[in-house]
Formats: C-alpha cells, sequence, structure tokens
C-alpha cells in the first residue's frame, strides 16, 4: 500500500506535504514523489528510495505552491524507480495523480488508450488512471470532476487517489474505494492523507470518505461528496481520534520498541469501560446488538492475516473453550478465494490493526454477500474494516507504526477474551468462579506486563546470543501455539532470520531434523495441562545437542535445569499466558534485529497494512 497526502489552502504546500510524507512512510517506501501547482505548471519531483531521498532530491528545486499532493510508495506494477514513482500526469502536463491501490483491469485499459496514441513513461497501473481521465476530460469535454468520476466508473479494483490540474488551479478532486482516505478541515484550507497522522498537527476535523465516494474540494467552496454512480451525498464532520505526542517515538530509538513498553498502557485500554471486576461485568458496547447473533452462532468464522490472524488462533483455544462454540480461524488471502462453505447463521469475526488489508477486506465481502453476520476487531478508527462489518470493537491500543505489529496483538487477544467472558456468561457456560477469577486476572495482566518488561536486559543477553544463528525454532502447545507462531513471525520479520513456529509435539514429525547446535529452539514451557509433555519435547531437543531458551512461569525448575536460557513470567491463568508470554518475543527480536543492523520499523519489502493483494 502506499502513503498519499495533498494539501489545498493558503500556506506553503511543500513543508505540510514532506512532513506528511515522513508520517505516511511506514505505509510503504519503495520511492516518493511531490507535484506544486504553480500558476501556469505543476513541477513534479519524484525518485526512488526513502522520503529522505525525496528531500535531497527536491533540495535545488522550485518548491514553491499553495497546492500539491506527494506519494510514498509501495510497488504492485512496474519495480522501484523514478520513472515509476508516483505522482504521475497526464501527456500534457497538466494534469497530476496519486493513487494507493490496484488498477485490476489496467491492461485492457492500456491497450485501449495506447491504440488512442496515448504514450506511456510508466510499468504502473496507476498511470492508465491519469490518461484516462485526460481523455474523458478532452473527448467528452468534461470538467474534472466528471472525468474524474466517468473514468473511475471504469475502473475495476481499489484505488484512493488526489488530482490536480492546472486547468482548475484551485480544485483537488479526491476518490476512493477499497484504500483508506481522510479529509482534514483547515482555515479555507483542506488536508487529505491516507490516515489521520499526516494531518493530526493541522485539524482534528475531518471526513472520512466512504467506499465510491469521491469528493470535489474547492478553495472557499464547501465539500462537494458525491458516488461514482453520480449520487450526492451529504458530508459528516468527525473528530480525529489521534493525538500528535501518540505519533512521536517518546526518546525510545524506535517506534516498535515504545509500543512494546506501551502494552501496560495499551492493554488497560483495551479493556477501559469494558471490564468492571467488582461487578463481575464484562461487556463490548459495539457488539451488544450482535450478541444474539453470536449466541445462536452455528459455527465462529475468524479471518485475518499475520500476526491478527495469530490472535485469531489464541481466540480459537477461548472460544471453543468457554463458550463451547466451534470455531475455525483462516487465512483470509485464503478464505477468500477457496468458495468456503458460510452459512447465514455464522459469525464471522474479522481482525486487523490497520484496519485497510486488502484480503481481510474481501473476505468480509464475500462473508456478507452469503448472509453472515460480521464482527471487527480494529485499532484504526474509521477504518474501511470497522466499515464494512455489521459491528465490532475497537482495540484502542493507539497508533501503531513500527511495520512489525506488537501492542495490537495484545489488544486484540484482550479484547478477544472480553467476547469470549461475555459470550460464554450469556450462555451460562462458565462457572461464576472461573468467571471471577479470569476477570480478575485479566485485569492483573497490564501490571504483570510491566514485569516482564523490566527484564529488558536479560532479552538482550539472550539476543546477543541469538543474533549469529541463521534459523531458529519456536515450540508451544495449547495457548503456547498461537505465541510459538508469532514470536517466530517477529524474529523473522525484523531480523531476517528464517525462523518457525510450531507446535511442540509436532516437531516430532519433521522439525526434529533440523536440531544441532546451530539450532537455537525457544518453548514456551509455561506451567499448564502439558506442561509435562513440552518437558519431553525439550529433552527430545537437548538429545540432539539443540539449544534451549524457553519461557517458563516464575519459580519453574524442571525445564530450568534443562534450559541454556531461561525467561520466567508471571504466573496467570493458562488462557491468558499468551499475553505475557508473547512479551519477551517481541523484546527478543527487536534486539536480535538491532544488533543485525536491521530497519526495524521499515524491514525490508515489508509495509505496515497491505492494502493491496
Ligand atoms: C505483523 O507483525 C505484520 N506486520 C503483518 O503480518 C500484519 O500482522 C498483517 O499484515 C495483518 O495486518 P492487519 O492486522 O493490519 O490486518
Ligand atoms: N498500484 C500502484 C503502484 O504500484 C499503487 C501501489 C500501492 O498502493 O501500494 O504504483
Amino acid at each position: 500500500m502506499c502513503g498519499i497526502i495533498g494539501y489545498l489552502g493558503n500556506k506553503d504546500a511543500y513543508p505540510i506535504l514532506m512532513k506528511g510524507l515522513h508520517r505516511l512512510e511506514y505505509r510503504g517506501y519503495d520511492s516518493a514523489g511531490i507535484a506544486l501547482l504553480q500558476s501556469d505548471k505543476i513541477n513534479i519531483y519524484k525518485c526512488q528510495g526513502k522520503v529522505c531521498e525525496l528531500e535531497k532530491y527536491c533540495e535545488d528545486k522550485n518548491l514553491s505552491g499553495i497546492t500539491g499532493i506527494a506519494h510514498t510508495r509501495w510497488a504492485t506494477h512496474g519495480e522501484p524507480n523514478d520513472v515509476n514513482a508516483h505522482p504521475h500526469f497526464s501527456s500534457d502536463g497538466r494534469t497530476a495523480l496519486i493513487h494507493n491501490g490496484i488498477i485490476e483491469n489496467y491492461q485492457a485499459l492500456k491497450t485501449e488508450l495506447i491504440n488512442r496514441g496515448y504514450v506511456f513513461q510508466s510499468d504502473t497501473d496507476t498511470e492508465v488512471l491519469i490518461h484516462l481521465i485526460e481523455d474523458i476530460k478532452k473527448v467528452g469535454n468534461n470538467e474534472l470532476p466528471e472525468a474524474v468520476r466517468l473514468a473511475l466508473s471504469q475502473v475495476v479494483g481499489t484505488y484512493a487517489i488526489i488530482v490536480m490540474s492546472v486547468d482548475d488551479p484551485n480544485t483537488l478532486v479526491v476518490a476512493r474505494k477499497g484504500s483508506p482516505l481522510i479529509i482534514g478541515f483547515g482555515q479555507n484550507e483542506y488536508y487529505i492523507a491516507s490516515d489521520g497522522s499526516a494531518l493530526v498537527e493541522y485539524t482534528d476535523k475531518v471526513v472520512y470518505l466512504k467506499n465510491e465516494e469521491m469528493a470535489v474540494l474547492t478553495k472557499g467552496d464547501d465539500i462537494r461528496i458525491k458516488t461514482i454512480k453520480n449520487k450526492n451525498r451529504p458530508h459528516y464532520i468527525e473528530k480525529l481520534e489521534m493525538t500528535l505526542s501518540e505519533l512521536e517515538k517518546g526518546g525510545y530509538e524506535h517506534f516498535m520498541l515504545k509500543e512494546i513498553f506501551e502494552q501496560p498502557r495499551s492493554v488497560a485500554d483495551s479493556m477501559r469501560g469494558r471490564l468492571n471486576s467488582v461487578k463481575e461485568i464484562v461487556a463490548l458496547g459495539g457488539i451488544v446488538e450482535y450478541e444474539e447473533h453470536l449466541l445462536r452462532a452455528r459455527r465462529i468464522i475468524i479471518v485475518a492475516c499475520g500476526t491478527s490472524y495469530h490472535a485469531g488462533l489464541v481466540a480459537e483455544y477461548m472460544f471453543e473453550d468457554l463458550i463451547r462454540i466451534p470455531v475455525e480461524v483462516e487465512y483470509a488471502s485464503e478464505f477468500r478465494y477457496r468458495n468456503p462453505i458460510i452459512y447465514s447463521d455464522d459469525v464471522v469475526i474479522a481482525i486487523s490493526q490497520s484496519g485497510e488489508t486488502a484480503d481481510t477486506l474481501a473476505a468480509i465481502e464475500l462473508a456478507r454477500q452469503k448472509g453472515a453476520t460480521v464482527l471487527g476487531i480494529c485499532n484504526v478508527v474509521g477504518s474501511s474494516i470497522a466499515r464494512a462489518t455489521h459491528a465490532g470493537s475497537y482495540t484502542h491500543a493507539g497508533p501503531e507504526i513500527g511495520v512489525a505489529s506488537t501492542k495490537a496483538f495484545t489488544a486484540q487477544v484482550t479484547v478477544l477474551t472480553l467476547m469470549a467472558l461475555c459470550m460464554a456468561k450469556r450462555k451460562g457456560k462458565i462457572s461464576k468462579t472461573r468467571y471471577a477469577t479470569i476477570i480478575n486476572e485479566l485485569e492483573s495482566i497490564p501490571r504483570k506486563i510491566k514485569t516482564i518488561l523490566d527484564s529488558n536486559d536479560l532479552m538482550k543477553e539472550i539476543a546477543a546470543y541469538m543474533k549469529q544463528f541463521n534459523n531458529a525454532l519456536y515450540l508451544g502447545r495449547n495457548y503456547n501455539y498461537p505465541v510459538a507462531l508469532e514470536g517466530a513471525l517477529k524474529l523473522k520479520e525484523i531480523s531476517y532470520i528464517h525462523a518457525e513456529g510450531y507446535p511442540a509435539a509436532e516437531m516430532k514429525h519433521g522439525p526434529i531434523a533440523l536440531i544441532d547446535e546451530d539450532m537455537p529452539v525457544v518453548v514456551i514451557a509455561t506451567t499448564n495441562g502439558t506442561y509435562d509433555k513440552v518437558v519431553s519435547n525439550i529433552q527430545e531437543v537437548k538429545t540432539r545437542k539443540g539449544k534451549i531458551i524457553s519461557i517458563v512461569t516464575q519459580g519453574d525448575t524442571d525445564v530450568r535445569n534443562l534450559s541454556d536460557y531461561v525467561i520466567e513470567i508471571p504466573e496467570t491463568e493458562e488462557m491468558l499466558v499468551p499475553l505475557l508470554a508473547t512479551v519477551p518475543l517481541q523484546l527478543l527480536a527487536y534486539h536480535v534485529a538491532v544488533m543485525r543492523g536491521r530497519n526495524v520499523d521499515q524491514p525490508r519489502n515489508l509495509a505496515k497494512s497491505v492494502t493491496v493483494e
């Protein structure tokens, strides 16, 4: 996915756009570009590389202009290079456009436009859009907004676009479908961006454009919103729920470390107003109208990607254990294409930090088409997934900037725990004692996470040992199996060490062949129902000279005696262990990546939210 930003107002656009690109860079950083409108032309500066490369490139350029657009790219069509960087421009250079999304039918449109004599500069799908707009404007003698609307009517795919033209110097035309776009209101000025982080220091008055809507922003005029099908739409100005300080690193070296250390607060925030341990009440306001659907559900299907998928796996164990409803957890990217059986009395839960993941959005659309009830668990207010579901709960973890998801995971698991408790109580599937115990334990989790964070130096010591290896195995059973998967994902995505998560017992069915003195094995071996079995698995590794790094419950001795390194975590209810055991694995991955000199917040090839397939 990309980051897009636009400004239309009375101030110099360049500094606003450039600062906005830095805020949005987590969304993709293959190349970056900016277009500034002068009285009679558009100056476009763009180059491969990060936003700082673009800044260097712009140093000796004419940067004047009070209207402009800018883009930081995550390539889908056309390799990352100068020519494929956005903005793209019309043949006469009078109109420029930036885009986040995929034009799926771009090849057919491109062929048609080439046949009409258009010459393409780039290999991107995006460039088709600007020439299509140009063509419709010219041939049909259409004004810019109408030309944009008619062009988008021919597009199959996803988009969040900003279009600027010398012929309409006081206007920007924006539109979205499937990719996010937010419009901020200043003093007779408009700020447009992919998300609120690029607007928050200028305004908290925003409009979230809905899917297949476009807006015409003209200086001195009120915003005009219509659908791509040409139906006028009212607009509702909302308050942007984000503060500038949340976006700063707060003295930490990386956003990821800041977000790991924010977890005592973010887990507490995800419970705030939803858990009353004194009255033993659990309530998720966002889904209260759909509790009956959950009670009557034939099955719960969880769809998600990456870390959010791992949170879904924890929920599977919890929901089946507490509510006794069958649960299936699916990779959204698989679910959407395998023609799944979905019943109208199924409840689908979509989990997504960004709320913009294309595969998860598509899975939601499929489930809704088949009549299922779809609930969402998102971290970004007003995100596409939050708007595409029937109802849902926000995780309230605050902006997660680091590409590797950390506090979002523990917030997701917390909200899913609340959902499980609430439904188990309503279904009468949980004893009063167990219900009260779990509620009280849940309330103590933020404090217990803080205890774990105090052992950060031990994680650094273990990381200094682990950084030398090129492979790692993570093992866990039951509730700790998703933790093993999540720990492995953290390590591989930021340190580039190949790491695999596995059910501990499954190791004997293949991966045990990998065990030797060059294979560090991280085992989550907390005291629970399968503890003795995990101890046997550890012994199987030891006899093959594997190195053991274990996560144990405070006071453990058996596993300690078998381990090369031991990380203790406070005791808690078995189903809440993922909220604690994941934290040392986040720190371990972070320190290994730093020691390996990796770009921790923006690992190679990755983007924070994958809004394309
Ligand atoms: C996790 O660390 C990764 N960045 C990635 O797997 C992420 O969890 C996945 O892309 C899903 O993102 P979402 O939660 O925003 O939908
Ligand atoms: N498809 C466009 C390109 O490759 C935009 C990519 C994106 O939104 O990630 O340039």
